[in-house]
């Protein structure tokens, strides 16, 4: 049994969030961004004052945390405890912090719970770092989807200059930051980012927008025929 989703894991900056977001449009599923929830448990790890590295804390705040995610004329939002903290969790203070806050397993285990319960629902287009390999196996559809570091760091770096984040970090910043993040996230002990078996690779370096949103949506229309 196959479920109507399609799975797109890859590295920052690989342009996972803006195809993820196009694709569900098109096909009218609904987006739902994984890596905005563990940033908004970080932004409460903030807020709230925790120490990151007491894992017991970080992981009882996890479990007691209220995240939903909701759209507004098409543009993705997320609510951490009633408030609207779309913006606030792009701030370099949680992108700094929450490969750390990710790692922990009753972190993780809280916001799977969240991500299955969303895609329950019907169809998603659902983007992260473990959604082939573990959070939906079973999607009918996963793509990797990945690009050459710089170019990632490049592209991540004039989106935040167009947007006014990170205005402090310069393009090398952004590069060496994403490398960073890559590498805790795919060293991590538990569901670390990972190709899945039976993901299609997309190397978006040379490729527009378009192109890749136009790839996937083939690559459904095919998949979904076969085993929907
Ligand atoms: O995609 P992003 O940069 O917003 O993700 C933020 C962090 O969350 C990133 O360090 C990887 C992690 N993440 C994860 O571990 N598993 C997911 N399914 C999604 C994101």
């Amino acid at each position: 049994m196959y479920q109507k989703a399609i799975a797109i894991d890859g590295p920052s900056g690989a342009g996972k969030s803006t195809i993820a977001r196009r694709v569900a449009d098109r096909l009218n599923f609904r987006y739902i961004d994984t890596g905005a929830m563990y940033r908004a448990c970080t932004l409460k790890v903030l807020h709230e004052d925790i120490d990151p590295d007491d894992e017991a804390a970080v992981s009882a705040l996890a479990r007691k945390i209220d995240i939903r995610l909701d759209a507004e004329e098409g543009m993705p939002l997320i609510f951490m405890d009633g408030e609207n903290v779309s913006s606030a969790i792009r701030g370099s203070d949680v992108t700094t912090l929450v490969s750390k806050v990710c790692s922990y397993a009753a972190v993780r285990e809280a916001m799977v719970e969240l991500q299955r319960g969303y895609a329950r629902e019907g169809g998603v287009v659902m983007d992260g770092r473990d959604i082939g390999t573990y959070v939906l196996r079973d999607a009918a559809l996963k793509i990797f989807l990945t690009a050459d570091p710089r170019e990632r760091g490049h592209r991540r770096f004039v989106e935040w200059q167009q947007k006014g984040i990170g205005l402090d970090m310069t393009e090398e910043d952004v590069i060496n930051d994403l490398i960073r993040r890559d590498e805790l996230d795919s060293t991590r002990e538990i569901h670390p980012l990972r190709q899945s078996e039976d993901a299609v690779l997309i190397d978006s370096t040379a490729m527009t927008i378009d192109q890749v949103c136009d790839a996937v949506i083939e690559l459904w229309k095919e998949r979904s025929v076969e085993v929907l």
